[in-house]
């Protein structure tokens, strides 16, 4: 084993931010991609090493060999990437995992990985990016030492600097995959109407914006951190227009079909997206929980901007697991490093309102 920390998707917008804060913490990663130039470019802002791979199975192969200590995978879609290309090359490394994924389906197959990674003595970080942090952060904290509650809301309301570029596979891919509706009904999993249960939210800071149901890996991570009967997860990056919220089910239907999804994918992944200031200061996570008294606290994490927020998670907990802190198993990062983990990458709480409904 070697103390290193590979950075998977290297070049990517996520890669970069992460390997930025691990130089922040006095950490130097190693960005592994698969185009020499872009390589290069990414790894001088931040002092990174570089290995240059021409896929990621051919990644895996490195793993296998060179043992680093931590891989932190930011290549999505992650339920074609995570469970039998880099996890596993990771449990024959020892290596300690960490991806980004935020969908139902991918945070499933790491979950379903937890007795593998306790037998082999290593950790599976998913989630580690601002949705599922900031959101499942907000549950633990108002739900440490109180009784299970019967209902959970989350929302994330990113606030975020886009960069002029491609959308890029990895993130449409994502997306694509994350369009059926979902939320747990008496603590299952079961379908629902995506883009639904609008709420019009007014953000401790004044300003307001509208959240609707969308079925993320948020979803799963509240009902770990709550195991409450009955959790919603929405954002406010669901589209508001009326005719989108119609067009959904046939639209998601559709995006079942492999090879009319791929195709979709490789195309919306080249469309070109422009330079954008943040929309607001401020990004937000945000739980509303009921109990079954009818007594409901809601909760705030408030950051800056989100994609800053996921290239600091997984940079801490990379650091944490490098120290020795973490244990074996599968997690998101709230569920093993607790909701002081969010404060511990520049996030502050506000807990404001204690109320009956
Ligand atoms: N949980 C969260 O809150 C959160 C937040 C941000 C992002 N994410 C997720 O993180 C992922 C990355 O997002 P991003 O914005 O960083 O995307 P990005 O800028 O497009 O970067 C993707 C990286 O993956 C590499 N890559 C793509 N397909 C690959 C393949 N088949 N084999 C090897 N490398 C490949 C790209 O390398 P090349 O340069 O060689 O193409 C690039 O380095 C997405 O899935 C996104 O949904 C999650």
């Amino acid at each position: 084993m070697n103390a290193q920390i590979w950075v998977l998707g290297g070049t990517g917008r996520s890669g970069r931010t992460i390997a930025a804060q691990l130089a922040r913490l006095g950490l130097k990663a190693v960005l592994v991609g698969r185009d020499a130039n872009r390589l290069h470019t990414a790894a001088q802002s931040s002092g990174s090493a570089t290995l240059l791979v021409p896929s990621l199975a051919a990644a895996a192969a490195e793993i296998r060999q060179q043992r680093p200590a931590v891989v932190v995978n930011t290549v999505g879609p992650f339920t074609t990437t995570a469970p039998e290309v880099v996890i596993d090359g990771c449990r024959a490394a020892g290596s300690h995992y960490i991806d980004l994924a935020n969908d139902v389906a991918a945070l499933s197959a790491v979950y379903e990985m937890h007795d593998a990674a306790t037998q082999a003595g290593h950790t599976l970080v998913t989630g580690a990016g601002f949705g599922v942090t900031a959101t499942e952060s907000v549950v633990a904290k108002l739900c440490e030492g109180r009784p299970v509650p019967l209902r959970v809301r989350v929302d994330m309301v990113p606030s975020i600097a886009m960069e002029e570029g491609i959308a890029g596979e990895a993130l449409i891919g994502t997306l694509l995959g994350s369009l059926d509706g979902r939320r747990i009904t008496d603590g299952r999993l079961a379908p629902a109407r995506i883009f639904s249960d609008a709420m019009r939210l007014t953000l401790p800071d004044g300003s307001q914006v509208t959240t609707a149901s969308m079925p993320s890996g948020e979803l799963l991570a509240a009902h770990r951190a709550s195991a409450a009967r009955h959790v919603l997860s929405a954002t406010s990056e669901a589209p508001s227009s009326p005719l989108i919220r119609a067009m959904m089910p046939a639209l998601s239907t559709l995006m079942r079909w492999e090879r009319l999804r791929s195709f979709t994918t490789r195309h919306l992944a080249r469309v070109r997206v422009k330079a954008k200031a943040r929309p607001r200061e401020h990004s937000w996570g945000h739980a509303l929980v009921t109990w079954t008294d009818g007594e409901t606290r809601e909760g705030w994490l408030r950051l800056g901007d989100a994609q800053e927020f996921t290239g600091a998670v997984p940079a801490e907990i990379a650091r944490r697991l490098l120290a020795g802190e973490g244990r074996p198993g599968a997690f998101t990062p709230a569920a093993l490093f607790g909701p002081t983990l969010a404060e511990s990458c520049g996030a502050a709480y506000l807990l404001p309102r204690r109320g009956r409904r």
